[in-house]
């Protein structure tokens, strides 16, 4: 019979790609819980900076990290974690694999305790967190296009950024994250991949929406 409760929708992409504000809708849509993993590397990334803790010292951002779990399912406030130290810290902390292991638990807890269905978006969704998910999407978009969406919602926030400030970090960023991301090139994980480059929020929407729609209602 065709599943129709617990839909695991794994979302990934690198900075900017659209993956998020494709989670958010996609989700809203289909009446689905919704994770927004990054920010659980953000929320850690932003303790690390408030305590002062030096980026080289493992050990003190591991026990940080350890010491955060108890807070993962509490409400935090997302304004505060979206300038680009942030996102930056994120990613550097994100490379240490006792940190990574620490959100393990909560976001799989999350993918199968949600009822109807759940969307997660991040780096590793469809790979580590939830191999088995029942839909994965692979969202990017050029470099270029990318630091130009995150420099404009820098600004709309009133946050002073050159562009090539922006550009730079966003490079930084992709190379850091890199290894994780050409893993979901793997042939073994089936993955619809979707370009945004030159596409409006509300085109990707509708194609996502037709590709979970082909999976909920594929005689329709
Ligand atoms: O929205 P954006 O892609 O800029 O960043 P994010 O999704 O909030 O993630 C911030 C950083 O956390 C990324 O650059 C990754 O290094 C890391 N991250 C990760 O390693 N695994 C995830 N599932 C989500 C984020
Ligand atoms: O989550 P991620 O960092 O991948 O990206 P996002 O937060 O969903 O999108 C980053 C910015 O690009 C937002 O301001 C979006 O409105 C914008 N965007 C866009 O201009 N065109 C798209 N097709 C998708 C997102």
């Amino acid at each position: 019979m065709k599943k129709i409760d617990n839909i695991v929708i794994a979302i990934d992409g690198p900075a900017a790609s659209g993956k998020g504000s494709l989670a958010k809708k996609l989700a809203a849509q289909l009446g689905y819980d919704f994770l927004d993993t990054g920010s659980l590397y953000r929320r850690i990334a932003l303790k690390c900076i408030e305590n002062g803790v030096d980026l080289a010292n493992k050990e003190e951002i591991i026990t940080l990290a350890r010491n955060f779990e108890e807070e993962l399912g509490n409400y935090y406030d997302d304004s505060a974690l979206r300038n680009d130290n942030v996102g930056s810290t994120a990613s550097k902390i994100a490379q240490i694999l006792d940190v990574r292991a620490v959100l393990v638990e909560f976001q799989r807890n999350f993918a199968k305790n949600a009822e109807k269905g759940a969307v997660l978006d991040g780096r590793d969704i469809g790979t580590i967190i939830c191999p088995d998910a029942d839909i994965k999407f692979f969202v990017t978009a050029s470099t270029q296009e990318r630091a130009k969406r995150r420099h404009k919602e820098l600004q709309s926030r009133g946050i002073n950024a050159t562009t090539s400030a922006v550009l730079a970090e966003m490079q930084e960023r992709d190379a850091r994250d890199a290894i994780r991301l050409n893993e979901h090139l793997a042939p073994n994980h089936e993955v619809n991949i979707i370009d945004t480059s030159d596409m409006t929020p509300s085109e990707v929407l509708d194609t996502a929406l037709k590709i979970v729609a082909s999976f909920t209602n594929p005689d329709s």
